[in-house]
């Protein structure tokens, strides 16, 4: 049985895996094919999902959900993403699998940013609002492209603090390190390395409360961080915004 449901694509998968394993394919053709890989696998994982629920909706109702929360889980609330380990697999690009006004709670950090905007953000937003229940809320952290910019431009000393911070881990900081190599890793992350995904679009205090705005939520105020919910990790640079339904 195909495994995305669709064979063609199942046979494109193999297809890029051997190409990905041939030393005689390009930089620049390897690069377009881990990012087709990589969709082909989301489009695996969703297919299965979609297959149990194919309205579209699943049975549970659940009060509390987290979106693309990767390794990060939040006692009592249901996650959902797009890889595992979650509770449900759905790319969210999709809609959200829920049903009409029955959440209380939305929370994501630093999963807008990987989604593409204006179509998958924007419809992201207005199917957060379908989801909450009326007075319902959706807190929303992003890395602060405000932040990363007012920091520019600024000397190597400078950049030491938010390479320490945020891309200690990484093996690539003999090639980042500029201000300027920051504030690219904000706007784009690092698209070489499987690693880590890309990031789609940069966003701000100001652009957030638009998104939500046009969505049709009541009010929009900055979030005072919480870390029995978020990931401490992502407390420095990042901007939250809680908009209420
Ligand atoms: C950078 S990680 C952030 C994880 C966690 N929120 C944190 O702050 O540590 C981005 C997460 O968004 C998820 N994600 C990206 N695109 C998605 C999509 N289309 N649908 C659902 N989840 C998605 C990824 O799988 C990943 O777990």
């Amino acid at each position: 049985m195909s495994t995305s449901g669709i064979p063609s694509a199942d046979l494109l998968g193999e297809q890029i895996a051997s190409l990905l394993d041939d030393p005689a394919t390009t930089h620049g053709l390897a690069r377009g094919l881990r990012a087709a890989a990589r969709e082909i696998e989301l489009h695996r994982y969703h297919h299965t999902s979609r297959r149990a629920w194919p309205n579209g909706r699943i049975d549970d109702k659940p009060a509390k959900v987290q979106i693309g929360g990767g390794v990060h889980r939040i006692d009592g609330f249901f996650n959902i993403d797009a890889v595992p380990p979650a509770d449900l697999l759905w790319d969210v690009r999709e809609g959200i699998p829920l049903h009409d006004n029955t959440v209380q709670t939305l929370f994501s950090e630093h999963f807008l940013e990987h989604i593409d905007y204006p179509r998958s953000a924007k419809q992201y937003v207005i199917e957060a609002h379908r989801v909450l229940v009326p007075g319902g809320q959706i807190i929303t952290g992003v890395p602060d492209a405000a932040f990363a910019l007012s920091r520019y431009p600024g000397s190597l000393d400078t950049s030491a603090e938010m390479i320490e911070r945020w891309y200690a881990k990484r093996n690539c900081l003999g090639d980042i390190n500029t201000q300027l190599d920051l504030v690219n890793l904000v706007f784009r992350d690092q698209d070489d390395d499987p690693t880590y995904t890309q990031h789609l679009w940069a966003y701000d205090h100001e652009k957030l409360v638009q998104l939500f705005t046009e969505a049709g939520f009541t009010t929009i105020e900055p979030w005072t961080f919480d870390s029995a919910m978020a990931n401490p990790k992502r407390r420095w640079g990042s901007v939250y915004v809680i908009a209420t339904k």
